[in-house]
């Protein structure tokens, strides 16, 4: 199954990819976790990425696309993958697209999660991960079960975003209605968009995108 989840900042796609990633067994690829770890490492891509991300800006096309079309091509996104943040422009999608006509595949669902501007900003502001296995959490939503101990792993070093400010997330949203949103009605013209109440609770929004799975796993 091929699929992408697709929203503005701090929507879940993060939450949700990591869930479906588990469910599915199936590669999960964030192009913001990538571009992340290349600027941690200090790589060329990094260095070039830094800058744009802590301004909320988006990396040039030519980057990420590159970075996906790397990643696709590994033996583990052979059956299928979930792609958390890509694309972001009309020109990432088109490339996308060629990518996966050239291999006869194709986009099983673009599932979008609704969020409203004002609930964006308040997930965002409580957001913090474990800094050993990166897995998500917030201050209000999604506390960890023993206070300032990660449920997954154990460990007791937490992360926050250097973007997760207020200046830098009103950028993302600028860049996620500018450039990202167009994407939606060209995914709903090729039929593959299907939207979510991401306003919902965690758990709820879940429910909502296992429907959506489901009906592909009944099909094929
Ligand atoms: P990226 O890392 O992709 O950030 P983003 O799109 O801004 O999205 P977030 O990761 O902030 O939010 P999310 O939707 O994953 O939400 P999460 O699940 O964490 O990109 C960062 C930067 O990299 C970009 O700004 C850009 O510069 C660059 N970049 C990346 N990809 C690019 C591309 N393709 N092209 C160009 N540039 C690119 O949830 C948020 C919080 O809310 C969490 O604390 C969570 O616990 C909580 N939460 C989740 N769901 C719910 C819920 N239903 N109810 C209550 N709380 C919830
Ligand atoms: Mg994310």
């Amino acid at each position: 199954m091929k699929l992408i989840l697709l929203g503005p900042p701090g929507a879940g796609k993060g939450t949700q990819a990591q869930y479906l990633q588990n469910k599915l067994s199936i590669a999960k690829l964030s192009t913001g976790d990538m571009l992340r770890a290349a600027v941690a490492s200090g790589s060329e891509l990094g260095k070039r990425a830094k800058d744009i991300m802590e301004s909320g800006g988006l990396v040039p096309d030519d980057l990420v696309v590159d970075l996906i079309r790397t990643r696709i091509a590994q033996s583990d996104c052979s059956s299928g993958f979930i792609l958390d943040g890509f694309p972001r422009t009309l020109g990432q999608a088109e490339a996308l697209d060629n990518m996966l006509k050239s291999e006869n595949k194709h986009i099983d669902f673009v599932i979008e999660l609704k969020v409203n501007d004002a609930e964006l900003t308040k997930r965002i502001a409580g957001r913090f991960s474990c800094t050993k296995c990166g897995i998500g959490y917030h201050d209000d939503f999604k506390k960890t079960k023993v206070a300032g101990v990660c449920d997954e792993c154990g460990s007791k070093e937490f992360t926050r975003r250097a973007d997760d400010n207020v200046e830098t997330v009103a950028a993302r949203l600028q860049a996620y209605h500018k450039q990202t949103a167009p994407l939606l009605p060209y995914y709903k013209n090729r039929g593959v968009l299907v939207s979510v109440d991401g306003m919902a609770e965690i758990e709820e929004v879940r429910k909502q995108i296992d429907d959506i799975v489901k009906i592909k796993e009944k099909i094929t």
